[in-house]
């Protein structure tokens, strides 16, 4: 009975623990980055397990990957499971991953047991998710979805000048297919929540309903190298001190406003970071969060005046992406809940304090997503674990979801 069908968890949880070999950390993370050669391994190995499932792999011209199951009825749009394989550089085990694997087993778990979904299923990479490599974040997902063109992705640079563009033919998947021609019917993400809320409430499911918006900067700061023992302190234009302060300005602003609001300062250089020349000059990022946008607007209305506030250096903020708050859809959601009731799963609706590829897609394809819990909310950080009963319960919710949907 198709009721009756239930993934193999132990299948699932060697998959994510074989993938978390590929750039394995000491300390027991993974630091894969987008179009690295380890996102390469990473990206044979899952087409390898994609074809020995029967499917059929294709990748698009950012390299966004498509691993297609055939249904009954393939002029029917396909439903898609899916998230990233890229990581932090400190990150864990089941970001992104446990998404795409996810994915393939509810693929093993219909071959095992000869069903034949009515609509063809597609399982998707989206390539550079983290954004940690290539700014912004959700990139691919989001050219996908028509929120960048494909000559911005192109452009992108890492911190060693390497263009997006020449690191993706690097690793040889580059596709002919325009970004965003690929046809899918509906979008599902499982992913770990990444925050704290399931896992102290001890439910294993989040059905989630959509994701809070999001703005990044990247602020130049630039004072002048001088001598740090000549220099009286009245005639400096030390560029770390204005930093230091805007970065107190950033909690402040978060704090200021409610307890929903989450902004930070992830990374930041200093030149010439000598230890006996004043700095010069001072570049960091931003990244502000919120589910309501027009209280994010006056998070960076306060942003901006605090960087004209600053009158012994000169500041440059450039806003460099803009995701406004995502709803996700309505028979999408109804599929996961269903699906989780029908599991009898405890489980609770929640919006997304992370980024995920889902919302970008949900701009383009009916999407929804269902989360599972980490430990103590704990992710971006080497120490991220899941239980693999709480995997497996998330992946058996894509599943049944996955054929209410394609059935
Ligand atoms: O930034 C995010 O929320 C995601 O992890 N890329
Ligand atoms: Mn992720
Ligand atoms: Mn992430």
């Amino acid at each position: 009975m198709i009721a009756d069908l239930r993934i193999n968890g132990p299948r699932l949880w060697q998959a994510i623990m074989k993938m978390a070999e590929i750039d394995a950390l000491p300390e027991g993370g993974c630091g894969r980055l987008a179009l690295s050669q380890g996102d390469k391994q990473a990206r044979d190995l899952f087409k390898s397990w994609c074809e020995e499932a029967g499917c059929s792999v294709s990748f698009d011209a950012l390299g966004n990957m498509f691993a297609r199951r055939e249904g009954v009825n393939n002029d029917r749009l396909p439903v898609a499971i899916g998230s990233h394989l890229d990581t932090q550089p400190h990150g864990g085990k089941f970001d992104g991953v446990y998404g795409v694997l996810a994915g393939l087993e509810v693929v093993r778990t219909l071959n095992d047991n000869a069903v034949q979904t009515d609509a063809p299923l597609e399982i998707v990479n989206w390539t550079n998710e983290e954004g940690a490599r290539f700014a912004p974040a959700m990139l691919c997902s989001g050219v996908y979805a028509g929120l960048f063109d494909l000559d911005f992705a192109h452009s992108r640079k890492d911190d060693d000048g390497v263009r997006f563009d020449s690191a993706l033919r690097d690793i040889g998947y580059e596709g002919k297919e325009a970004c965003g021609a690929h046809p899918l019917g509906v979008f599902l993400e499982a992913h770990i929540e990444q925050g704290p809320i399931l896992d102290s409430a001890g439910e294993p499911i989040g059905v989630v309903t959509g994701g809070q918006g999001q703005r990044w900067y990247n602020i130049t700061i630039v004072g002048r190298d001088a001598h740090s023992g000549s220099t009286p302190m009245a005639s400096r234009s030390d560029a770390l001190v204005a930093a230091a302060m805007l970065v107190l300005e950033v909690q402040h602003i978060a704090k200021s406003t409610d307890n929903a609001a989450v902004a930070t300062v992830g990374a930041l250089t200093v030149l010439p970071n000598s230890r006996n020349t004043i700095p010069g000059l001072v570049s960091f990022t931003v990244d502000m969060r919120h589910q309501d946008d027009n209280l994010l607007s006056v998070m960076d209305q306060r942003l901006r005046q605090a960087c004209e506030d600053i009158d012994d250096a000169k500041i440059d903020l450039e806003m460099i992406w803009h995701n406004p708050p995502v709803i996700f859809d309505k028979q999408a959601i109804s599929a996961i809940r269903g699906a989780t009731r029908e599991l009898g799963y405890a489980h609770r609706e929640m919006v997304s304090g992370a980024g995920h590829d889902a919302c970008q897609i949900a701009r383009k394809v009916p999407t929804a997503m269902v989360f599972v819990p980490c430990k103590d909310g704990l992710s971006h950080n080497q120490a991220e674990s899941a239980k693999p009963s709480d995997l497996e319960a998330g992946c058996n919710v894509l599943l049944h979801a996955a054929l209410r949907l394609s059935n």
